[in-house]
């Protein structure tokens, strides 16, 4: 059956010509990706067998528990992109500062910074539930040549060249768009190669799946509070279906197959919400607008962001453009 469908190795080949990518330098990126993907899922289907499960005792800038496998996806795909030296600098949720990636032998002539979320959801992982990758690529703005600067990473959403994710879920698949549209591939385990499973993906315009942590309700905005009890209300096609696994990876792809609209507010708990612009938020928006979805802060495009600090947080409300429509209705007309 997957005999039939392209792989991810020859869909990057056959498409490489359309893209900007055709130097074959964002197609070496998204092979290493790939490459991580495979170390990661491969450890994430073992959890429960081999000693990863657990905290490692460490905190990370945001103050979260380091889980064992956070630290570990982290090492994966940092070894990959840097091994391979196909990235001059790289971001990460479990690091402090940016890593400028020096050449071995000559000086680092590569253009693109990535920007990673090495696990989404780690909370999860002790529970058996399905966890996550995101990544955001960007043209580097300083010239190339020289050590990355802070600039580099902090680029506008609207900016980025390519960005996706890996769901290590029921099966491991990899999300990614280069502006062209989404496409999905899924792993066959068995022989270690992703197959174009999910071409062309598109958000339904209309949603019924509203994903939200409803334990923080009383500390939401008012207009987010109005906005869930019209998902609750029983009038036309409502209530909508309420759907919240705890991992935006995973919500955000079942609401991208299924339509549906994913809230991560600001609270009196995270006033900034919780959710990080660059590795999280940026990457989703991207795909999500790939996808035919929109994705926002409430009152600003995500992609239209200007960021100020690496590690810095919003709040983001994305998925089927009727459902973003009507919640920014809410809070627009509650503020
Ligand atoms: P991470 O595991 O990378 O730190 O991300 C956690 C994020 C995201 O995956 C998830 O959607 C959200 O935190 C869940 O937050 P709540 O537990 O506050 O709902
Ligand atoms: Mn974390
Ligand atoms: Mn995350
Ligand atoms: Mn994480």
């Amino acid at each position: 059956m997957s005999e039939n469908r392209l792989t991810l190795g020859e869909y990057i080949i056959e498409n490489q010509s359309h893209f900007e990518y055709s130097s074959g330098e964002l197609s070496k990126l998204i092979n290493s990706i790939r490459l991580a993907a495979k170390t990661v899922s491969h450890k994430v289907n073992k959890a429960g067998l081999v000693d990863i499960i657990g905290a490692v005792g460490d905190t990370n800038i945001q103050g979260e528990d380091q889980q064992r496998l956070d630290v570990f996806a982290n090492d994966a795909f940092k070894k990959a992109l840097i091994n391979r030296e196909i990235v001059c600098g790289i971001v990460s949720e479990e690091e402090v500062e940016f890593i400028a990636v020096e050449g071995k032998k000559k000086t680092n002539t590569n253009k693109y910074v990535v920007l990673m979320d090495p696990l989404d959801g780690s909370s999860n992982i002790d529970v058996n539930v399905s966890v996550g990758t995101i990544f955001s690529v960007f043209r580097r703005i300083t010239p190339v040549g020289t050590p990355v600067q802070k600039e580099d990473f902090l680029q506008k959403g609207d900016m980025q060249v390519a960005a996706g994710y890996i769901i290590y879920g029921t099966s491991t698949m990899l999300v990614y768009s280069v502006g062209q549209g989404v496409n999905g591939f899924t792993l066959n385990p068995a022989i270690g190669t992703f197959y174009l499973s999910h071409p062309d993906i598109k958000i339904p315009y209309k949603g019924s799946i509203y994903s939200v942590n409803e334990g923080y309700y009383s500390h939401f905005p008012d207009g987010v509070k109005k906005y869930i009890k019209y998902c609750q209300e029983e009038k036309d096609d409502r209530p909508y279906t309420s759907r919240y696994i705890g991992s935006l990876v995973s919500d955000f792809h079942r609401n991208m197959i299924n339509g549906g609209i994913y809230l991560y507010p600001t609270s009196s708990k995270y006033p900034e919400g919780k959710l990080r612009l660059l590795y999280e938020c940026n990457p989703i928006a991207f795909l999500a607008e790939q996808a035919g979805g929109k994705a926002t802060d409430g009152f600003k495009r995500i992609l239209d962001l200007e960021p100020k600090e690496l590690h810095q947080r919003a709040p983001i409300f994305c998925g089927s453009k009727n459902m973003i429509d009507k919640l920014v209705d809410f809070i627009t007309s509650n503020t």
